[in-house]
């Protein structure tokens, strides 16, 4: 008896590849043109979490030598203070990529499409301006949301086969599950997003050769769900104690069925913020190319 044993596909070794490549591009548009990828983070109010994401992706762009500023406003700011700052930045030359750092506060709940569609979709790193969102579905060339993309491209490095293949994405939220499908689609795999209304939903899950779990639900996808030897990509993050998280995925007992697998953590949740700093590289790409 072989017993075979899932590849485990470790999200540093991608998010250290994808690096290289937007510090390389980076430096290369500074000797083309004079000029340095910026990234705009608003972070509005005192949400521990945020903060801590913000810094990462302050430290990250430190680290590739970006332009990184970071606009705070209190907790009290007011939508007219908030889309002030956007605009403030849609017009700054140095600034390539915008993101407003989501959840907002409360008072701000209400109102948070109205402002992140403020962003100049040049401008829109994550990706989730209508206007990207659009020409991610009909092939056209735009930012493409920092998740989706960071699988899609360690799918790539991995060389795992996607053209013809049966792909099922669990989850269809706007940021992880529909672009993920969109992605997957325009590498001509057979696309099924499920969701919460799915019937049978292992039925639907064990016919997939490349799996994506986006659910939000600790180890939700048991071994009996997985088709042997298929890639599986968790996607969840989900804090089960104080310092205990885990994925959407049993990653103990579907690592005996898969062929490939992601750990969390370790996994595509370090790729996220590595992508966010190729979107920056990519937007001031595109922006002083259309300006030289
Ligand atoms: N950097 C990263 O790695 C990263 C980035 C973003 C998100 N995440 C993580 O990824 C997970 C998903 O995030 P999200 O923002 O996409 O979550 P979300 O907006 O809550 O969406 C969850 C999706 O799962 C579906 N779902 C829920 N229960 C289900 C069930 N029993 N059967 C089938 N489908 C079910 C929901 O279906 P309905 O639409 O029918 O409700 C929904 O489409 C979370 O754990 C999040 O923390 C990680």
């Amino acid at each position: 008896v072989v017993l075979l044993a899932a590849k485990i596909l470790r999200g540093k070794e991608f998010a250290e590849a994808f690096k290289r490549d937007a510090y390389d591009r980076a430096r290369a548009l500074e000797e083309k043109y004079g000029v340095t990828p910026g990234l705009a983070v608003v972070l509005v109010g005192e949400d521990p979490a945020s903060q801590v994401y913000v810094r990462n992706k302050d430290k990250a762009c430190a680290q590739l030598a970006l332009f990184s500023r970071v606009v705070k406003l209190p907790e009290t700011a007011t939508k007219q203070e908030v889309l002030a700052a956007v605009d403030e930045l849609n017009a700054d030359a140095r600034i390539h990529g915008i993101l407003v750092q989501l959840p907002l506060p409360a008072a701000l709940r209400g109102v948070e499409r109205e402002i992140t569609d403020r962003i100049d979709p040049k401008k829109d790193v994550d990706g989730f301006h209508p206007v990207n969102v659009g020409r991610l579905v009909s092939g056209e060339p735009g930012l493409i949301p920092c998740t989706p993309h960071g699988v899609l491209k360690m799918l790539q490095m991995a060389g795992i086969e996607m053209d013809g293949k049966r792909a099922v994405v669990v989850g269809r939220s706007n940021i992880v599950g529909k672009p993920m499908a969109s992605l997957l689609l325009a590498q001509n795999a057979t696309v099924t997003i499920c969701h919460s209304h799915t019937r049978d939903l292992p039925a639907v899950t064990r016919e997939a050769d490349i799996l994506v779990a986006a659910v939000g639900r600790p180890r939700f996808i048991t071994a009996d769900m997985v088709k042997p030897g298929a890639a599986v990509i968790d996607v969840g993050i989900n804090r089960i104690a104080p310092k205990k998280l885990v994925g959407d995925v049993d990653f103990e007992a579907v690592s005996e069925v898969a062929g490939a697998i992601t750990p969390v953590p370790g996994g595509v949740g370090l790729l996220t913020v590595a992508m966010l700093m190729e979107n920056v590289v990519t937007a001031a790409e595109q922006q002083a190319a259309a300006r030289a």
